[in-house]
């Protein structure tokens, strides 16, 4: 029997583990993560003994994001008229009204890293190795990052990582904000549940509004980053230089770009 691609727990104190449960490919998305994590937090969200979710990945890494053996699948409709499983889960995100904690260690590449990003607190093992490769896809970001990056760290940092596409290490995260705080990697699940059931161990109600109150300034810029990411996505997705990307990862070699110059 298949694995279940995500994973739950939840505690007597009201915090909920979400695992992703895909470690022999790092933790990439396909539909049945994309659509199991939707499920996850719209359940919680409904759910009154939650009073907040963490979400970690199962093995050694966070989420290599995006499936890219499956990328193409990905932006189309399916069949069952719903979003398809990125988009679906993207609006689950933020849908989400309770504290959202990342516990992120390993690899958090691509919509690994733009996940942790939409979480309320994102700690840190010391392993973490955060990227945004979207310029290496030739692609644009997504899941609204191009909005939440820059109103996280500032829009010279963000416009950095995103240009260069270079890897964050746990320091630097730290340091331009993109984590609250780092750990040793074994202490890292242990420290991010004790600081989750420190929160929860106010009102849920508490805890609904302060996150409202924090988002507020934010729904617009995540709304209009949404439609520009997807309008990009479109034009982008399935580009000869994507193509070239995408092809270059399955047959594990350095795309070459420099072709599409003439
Ligand atoms: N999609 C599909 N498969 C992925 C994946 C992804 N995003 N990321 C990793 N995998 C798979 C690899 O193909 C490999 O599978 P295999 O053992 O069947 O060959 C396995 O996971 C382990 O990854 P591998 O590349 O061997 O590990 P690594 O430590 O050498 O490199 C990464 C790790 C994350 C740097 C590299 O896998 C990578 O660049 N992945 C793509 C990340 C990405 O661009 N994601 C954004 C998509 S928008």
């Amino acid at each position: 029997m298949a694995e279940d691609p995500i994973l739950q727990e939840l505690d007597d104190e009201g915090v909920l583990l979400i695992t992703m449960n895909r470690p022999e490919k790092k933790n990439a998305f396909n539909d049945p993560q994309w659509d199991g994590l939707r499920d996850a937090l719209r359940d919680a969200r409904e759910n009154p003994a939650v009073a907040v979710v963490v979400l970690t990945g199962a093995g050694r890494d966070f989420s290599s994001g995006q499936d890219l053996s499956a990328f193409n699948q990905a932006s189309e409709a399916r069949e069952d008229g719903n979003p398809n499983g990125f988009h679906g889960c993207v609006d689950a995100v933020f849908e989400f009204d309770k504290p959202l904690l990342a516990a992120a260690k390993g690899v958090a590449v691509g919509g690994g890293c733009t996940l942790a990003v939409a979480c309320d607190i994102v700690y840190v093992g010391e392993s973490i190795r955060m990227r945004l490769p979207f310029a290496s896809l030739g692609l644009v970001p997504e899941l609204a990052s191009s909005y939440t990056l820059q109103s996280a760290i500032g829009r010279q940092r963000a416009a950095e990582l995103f240009f260069t596409a270079e890897w964050i290490d746990a320091d630097r995260a730290v340091e331009v904000g993109m984590a609250a705080r780092k750990f040793p990697d074994e202490e890292l699940l242990s420290a991010t549940m004790a600081k989750a059931r420190e929160i929860a161990q106010w009102p849920v109600s508490a805890l609904v509004g302060i996150k409202q109150t924090l988002q507020v300034a934010n729904h617009s810029g995540i709304e209009a980053a949404r439609r520009a990411e997807d309008d990009g996505m479109v034009k982008y997705a399935g580009s000869p230089e994507n193509l070239e990307a995408v092809m270059a990862f399955m047959e594990k070699r350095a795309p070459d770009f420099k072709k599409f110059r003439n």
